[in-house]
């Protein structure tokens, strides 16, 4: 027999998290814990997203959609903040899961995470192509069109630059216009492909790197807003043709209107994907009992703050139909006039995405050895290189599955199932720390979500509610995969899981 609600002890984890790597050096701060979550976190989500957010789903009012997806975010960020002082060791949910609601919530919270961070990874490359050939088009280097987005988009060619329907300037006649057809998004492909050769090489995680790419990525930002700032300023009759009407009417879609600020935050909700990374780093961090919340929070609320500026400056600068494009922040920028201000941008974000999908796929690799480690997954999985000493296999299975994705995938769908997945981690996550409040209220938690129940149970409902208004195909999808992954656990994991072979021996003695 074996027990689905197992859980994995305190004891164990803290000593195997004492065994792990020679044991990992503990020398991060809070500034350092808050840089690691913005390093995370800002990526292909404020980067692309959010222009076809508006364009689709919100228009102008996309700056609510941010406020909306932000509390859902700051929610779960209280309950994550409450796990990572409670448990500061590497892992993340399927940890929190595995030591407090049992193995089968710790497996479905393992498998649902692949949705975060292999196909958060899959997202953040196709935004990264559409960016990098932006970039190679401004020096006059053209790679052949069809090899640079997903089959059957068209991309036509103005002005000696190929491009997206959307970004080919209003009054123009496109039929008259060359245009080609993607094949497959070879651009997008190779991107995962160098990422995960770095990983299976083995990467040094700097922490000094992250705080460069930061450096750049905040930066980034703050010239797009000082720069558009300062354009909307000096042409207030332009900011205000655009933000009129700021909730443009709904199209009976659910798209625009009230409806279409929900749509809005549950597509836009990516932007806020990483947080929870800084709970992986609890091992290094000096004092992570303090700290945690600290840098979960604190990325959070920063994040928050210019996810709001940017999207509010994007949508003075750009009349929100003719954001739908590849790097809607760039074109925005080139409404400014300000030459460089593009370039610039499209330099910044090759840069810091790259290092969102190296985070990602790192995560994806940490979540996978950890489920091999404990008997869910295959042996293979938890294989260390002997030279290198990274999950080399699991690496490269996951790296080549990933690749082929933002190849065929376009980055709205893909989006959408790493939100659905995400969401659903997060009310697992409040969930957790609701019913571990009331199973063991005796354990010391250096920090305490506000108002349990009140917190989990809103983080619980928006995350619901968001996962709601995601496209019926999305909901269908991730529970195809959830149904994969139990037919994996019920048929391999409950048989080879340490703790449920752990139970049975102690059966046996007694
Ligand atoms: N939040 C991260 C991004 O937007 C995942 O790329």
């Amino acid at each position: 027999m074996f027990k689905l609600m197992a859980t994995k002890p305190m004891s164990k984890l803290m000593n195997e998290a004492a065994n792990e790597e020679g044991g990992l050096k503990r020398a991060l701060g809070p500034l350092n814990l808050i840089t690691l979550g913005i390093g995370a976190i800002i990526g292909a989500g404020i980067f692309v997203l959010t222009g076809q957010a508006a364009a689709k789903h919100a228009g102008p009012a996309v700056m609510l959609s941010f406020i909306v997806a932000g509390i859902t975010c700051a929610f779960a960020g209280l309950c994550y903040a409450e796990f990572a002082s409670l448990i500061p060791i590497a892992g993340s949910a399927y940890t929190y899961g595995y030591a407090t609601l049992g193995e089968f919530v710790a497996w479905i919270i393992g498998w649902d995470l692949v949705l975060e961070y292999a196909f958060g990874a899959a997202t953040v490359a196709s935004g990264w192509s559409g960016y990098f050939v932006g970039l190679l088009q401004d020096f006059h280097i053209h790679l052949p069109p069809q090899l640079t987005t997903t089959p059957g988009m068209i991309l036509y060619n103005y002005h000696d630059r190929w491009m997206q329907l959307a970004a080919v300037p209003a009054g123009v006649d496109v039929s008259t216009l060359p245009h080609v057809a993607g094949v497959f998004n070879l651009v997008a492909f190779l991107a995962i492909a160098i990422v995960t050769a770095v990983l299976v090489r083995g990467i040094q995680e700097s922490a000094n790197l992250n705080t460069a790419i930061v450096i750049v990525k905040l930066g980034i930002v703050g010239v797009f807003l000082a720069l558009g700032g300062w354009f909307l300023v000096h042409h207030p009759e332009h900011a205000h043709a655009n933000w009129t009407p700021f909730i443009p009417p709904s199209d009976g879609h659910g798209n625009f209107g009230i409806a279409g600020i929900s749509a809005g935050a549950a597509s836009i909700f990516f932007a806020y994907i990483g947080f929870d990374a800084v709970s992986t780093a609890a091992q290094e961090a000096k004092n992570p009992q303090r700290d945690m919340p600290i840098g979960i929070l604190g990325s959070l609320v920063v994040c928050t703050i210019l996810y709001i500026a940017v999207s509010g400056v994007l949508t003075g600068l750009v009349n929100y139909k003719a954001l739908n494009v590849a790097d809607p922040v760039a074109v925005g920028i080139d409404v400014t006039g300000v030459r460089w201000g593009s370039i610039m941008v499209k330099i910044g974000a090759v840069f810091g995405l790259g290092t969102v999908m190296l985070v990602m796929l790192l995560g994806q690799s940490r979540v996978f050895f950890s489920m091999s480690r404990d008997g869910l997954l295959w042996k293979w999985a938890g294989v260390i290189h002997p030279k290198f000493r990274t999950p080399w296999i699991s690496n490269i299975v996951v790296g080549a599955i990933v690749a082929f994705m933002p190849a065929v995938l376009p980055i709205d769908k893909l989006s959408e199932l790493v939100n659905m997945g995400t969401l659903l981690a997060f009310a697992i996550v409040c969930a957790g720390v609701w019913i571990l409040r009331r199973r063991s209220p005796e354990l010391h938690r250096p920090f305490r979500t506000p108002l349990v129940p009140l917190v989990p149970i809103l983080g619980i409902l928006s995350a619901l509610y968001l996962i709601w208004t995601l496209p019926t195909l999305t909901k269908v999808v991730v529970v195809g995969w959830l149904l994969i992954g139990l037919v994996i656990y019920f048929t391999y994991s409950v048989k080879h899981s340490k703790v449920q072979i752990d139970l049975r021996a102690e059966e046996v003695v007694k």
